[in-house]
């Protein structure tokens, strides 16, 4: 990494500290004033790719691969509907880098779940995305509205519920300084909305809240989870349009372990005779902007992922 770019992810992860108390607006009378007038869009998109017309990503938390593998009822079932990857590697720990590379090829010496931003010279993603017109969101359960900056706790038990960490592309301030794309970052109300509406983008990214992906409880209530939010999912046409769907992990639990997640590939793009199959091949975070930038041929940031593996 450059040196310019190391003083300047150190400057603004110092500022954040200030920021912090600026963007969390966590009392009820100041979220509802704010929810009134948030910006919120649902672009969409037809652009065609090589594999696939649909990218969703989903995150689950902190798992070591044999536990999640271990997971009967839930995961193995979602597995038995695709492909699961054997040797697919997180980046680093704790949480926040790993989501933060995932959008990015690289952690931006991000190197905590701290507030932190990342400097609007950096870019992701959605950069190549908006280049070719493919359209996108995130959807973060709970957050309480469009472009939320904070972390929101339930409002009834004060639990962990949306937290900024894990929307990967909250902290780069390219995204968040322009108010359309700060309107992409989304809830689950506005998943609902636009799935019934038809107006799902292209490229998505989900993320449960503290209890469900697994963070603040286990990975059985992640599985359970996983289960009952995909399984309807699979036979929904505004939903499927050769859809493919990443379910992997941010990290493993065992900080001295090899990072190996449990990953798998499902969806209408993953063809019926690998259902059920494994593939061992070499895949880490970086491989998600690979196959995403191969299939629509949108090129590369030059970073970790230009050299990850494609899935597909
Ligand atoms: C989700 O976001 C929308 C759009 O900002 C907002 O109207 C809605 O109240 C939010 N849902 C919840 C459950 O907070
Ligand atoms: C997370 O979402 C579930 C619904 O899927 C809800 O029952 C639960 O209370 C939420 N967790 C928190 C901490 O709010
Ligand atoms: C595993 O994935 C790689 C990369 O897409 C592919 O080249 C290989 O054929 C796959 N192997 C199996 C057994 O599906």
């Amino acid at each position: 990494m450059r040196v310019s770019s190391v003083v300047a992810a150190i400057a603004v992860a110092l500022s954040g500290a200030n920021a912090q108390t600026q963007y969390t607006a966590t009392n009820a009378a100041s979220v509802e004033a704010a929810r009134a007038t948030a910006r919120t869009l649902s672009p969409t998109s037809s652009v065609k790719g090589r594999t696939f017309d649909r990218f969703v990503n989903i995150f689950l938390e902190n798992t070591d691969f044999d536990m999640a593998a271990a997971d009967p009822a839930n995961l193995q079932w979602i597995a038995s509907q695709g492909i699961t990857l054997t040797n697919y590697k997180a980046i680093t720990h704790p949480s926040q880098p790993n989501y933060i590379a995932s959008v990015g090829g690289q952690t931006h010496w991000v190197i905590w779940d701290l507030f932190s931003r990342i400097s609007s010279s950096a870019r992701t993603i959605v950069d190549l995305l908006d280049a070719k017109g493919v359209s996108w969101s995130e959807y973060e359960q709970d957050a309480p509205y469009s472009g939320f900056e904070g972390d929101y706790v339930n409002q009834v038990n004060g639990a962990n519920d949306y937290v900024r960490k894990h929307s990967p592309l909250m902290s780069y301030d390219s995204v968040t300084s322009d108010l359309d794309r700060l309107a992409k970052l989304k809830n689950f109300t506005m998943f609902l909305n636009d799935l019934d509406d038809n107006k799902l983008p292209q490229w998505m990214f989900i993320t449960p809240n503290m209890t469900n992906d697994g963070h603040d409880t286990s990975v059985t209530v992640a599985g359970a989870w996983a289960r009952g939010f995909l399984e309807p999912l699979l036979s929904n046409s505004n939903f499927l349009s050769r859809t493919l769907v990443l379910l992997t992990f941010d990290e493993t639990e065992t900080y001295l372990s090899d990072n190996r997640v449990f990953s798998v590939l499902i969806g209408d793009a993953v063809p019926t005779s690998l259902h059920g199959t494994t593939n061992d091949t070499a895949f880490n975070h970086y491989s998600i902007m690979a196959t995403v930038e191969n299939n629509w041929d949108l090129g590369n940031l030059g970073e970790g992922d230009e050299d990850a593996s494609v899935f597909f």
